[in-house]
């Protein structure tokens, strides 16, 4: 299995390109399934989840093409992928394929929207808890369908080939849930109401894409989505949102090692809460036309606590990353995560760097150390996985990141990006 091999130590001077989404890219691509006309996305990035996506999809009978670079696109842009589901060939989702990535129980809504009947695998994925679906199966129930679990597969029919407008008010936010609930409800009979639906940016990008397929949605990006149902969906062409937690994974690599980066691509609206405690850090977040700039000068960080919350609070998706700054900042930082119950797998790998951690339930004080040492770590989820990164180029000597394979499902050429700003990263195959 290939590694990473960091030597620590550099600041990170130059220009980073944010790519696309990997948490807007998955539930566009999936969209996809609501028409027979084709979907064609912009900026989609190169990632082992998006890959993981087309096989999934592919086996319902959707076609997907790869579109070469055009004149005019940017190097490193993103890239453009064509999906037409002309004839779902198959409504079974199967275990091997979702296993290994939760996003892809999210065809349940789709496939029932439109084919009347889905059979999908309960889902996989990062090691950060329970993640169980009950809020996607009670949204689906208040849509009418019938639902059953057998064998490990979700089974669900919707009387009559069609879902029924409703009123669904789920306990608690849940990205995924407000997906799927969205997109079934778009080729349901009637007006169905999310309450307390998720803001998440990337839950406003499907709302557009929708949008421009047909859909009737009102409310987007608030917690009240209203969606009146269409009889059928047409063909789009959608851009994928910048990446807002690479963005945010980059800003803390900057701040990390000191240096100056230009984000190039990112939007600060899309992660104003983690922009904010940079600032609080001592770092220097500025907007530029083409993106944002992260300095930070020689002076030390300063210990802040933070609590992850849903959008518009910290993100989850940033709280290791902001726990490996938060090993050298002067003082102590209590970081508390509310969204996942058990996303705390990186602390003892970050230990092994010399870092001070202690964990108390949902909360991890953090006291800072004057320096961090390389070592051999390995991490079992993606941002966790990133997280040591951030950790060995700061430390002293040779870092090495075994099982990367989680790196891959979500950050597009790592090693380059961060190579190219003076980091000395390399990926050590086999
Ligand atoms: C999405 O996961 C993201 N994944 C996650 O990013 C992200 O951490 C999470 O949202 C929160 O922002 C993708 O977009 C592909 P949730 P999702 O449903 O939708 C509980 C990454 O690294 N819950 O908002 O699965 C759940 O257990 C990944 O890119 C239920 O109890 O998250 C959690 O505690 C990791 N029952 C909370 O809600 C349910 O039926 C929020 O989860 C559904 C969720």
């Amino acid at each position: 299995m290939d590694r990473i091999r960091i030597v620590g130590g550099n600041a990170l001077n130059g220009e980073i390109e944010i790519s696309g989404a990997k948490n807007a890219a998955l539930p566009l691509m999936i969209a996809a399934l609501l028409t027979d006309e084709p979907v064609t996305l912009l900026n989609v990035p190169r990632l082992a989840d998006v890959k993981q996506l087309e096989r999934i999809l592919e086996n319902h009978g959707v076609d997907i093409a790869v579109h070469g670079r055009r004149r005019g696109d940017r190097e490193m842009g993103g890239q453009r992928l064509t999906i037409t589901a002309g004839d779902i060939v198959d409504t079974t989702a199967p275990y091997e394929l979702v296993a290994k990535m939760r996003a892809s129980f999210w065809v349940i809504g789709p496939l029932l929207a439109r084919e009347g009947q889905a059979r999908v695998s309960l889902p996989g994925g990062c090691a950060i808890g329970t993640r169980p679906v009950d809020f996607y199966l009670e949204g689906l129930r208040a849509l009418g369908a019938q639902i059953d679990i057998d064998g490990g597969y979700v089974v669900a029919a919707a009387p009559g080939g069609r879902l029924k407008g409703a009123t669904v008010a789920f306990p608690r936010v849940s990205v995924g849930a407000t997906h799927v609930v969205m997109m079934a409800a778009s080729l349901a009979d009637g007006t169905t109401v999310i309450e307390n639906a998720a803001r998440e940016p990337e839950v406003g990008n499907l709302a557009d894409c929708l949008v421009s397929m047909g859909a009737k949605i009102s409310g987007i990006g608030t917690d009240r989505l209203v969606i009146e149902g269409v009889e059928r969906l047409h063909g789009t062409s959608h851009e994928v949102l910048p990446d807002r937690i690479e963005t945010g994974t980059y800003a803390m690599a900057a701040a990390m090692t000191g240096g100056d980066v230009l984000l190039r691509g990112a939007r600060g609206d899309l992660l104003q809460a983690a922009l904010d405690s940079l600032g609080e850090v001592g770092v220097t977040v500025s907007h530029e036309t083409e993106g944002l700039r992260i300095k930070r000068n020689g002076n030390g960080l300063t210990a802040i606590d933070v609590e992850t919350q849903p959008f518009p609070g910290f993100p989850t998706d940033l709280q290791a990353q902001f726990m490996a700054l938060m090993t050298r900042a002067n003082g102590t930082s209590a970081i508390k995560e509310t969204i996942f119950e058990n996303r705390f797998m990186h602390v003892a790998e970050l230990a092994r760097f010399g870092a001070d951690i202690h964990v108390d339930g949902q909360t991890a004080t953090v006291r800072g150390v004057p320096e961090l040492k390389g070592a051999q770590v390995m991490a079992t989820d993606l941002r966790a996985s990133v997280s040591l990164v951030i950790a060995g180029l700061a430390a002293r000597g040779e870092t090495v990141v075994n099982r990367i394979y989680h790196l891959d499902r979500g950050f597009e050429r790592l090693e380059d990006k961060l190579s190219r700003c003076g980091a000395e990263i390399e990926r050590v195959t086999g």
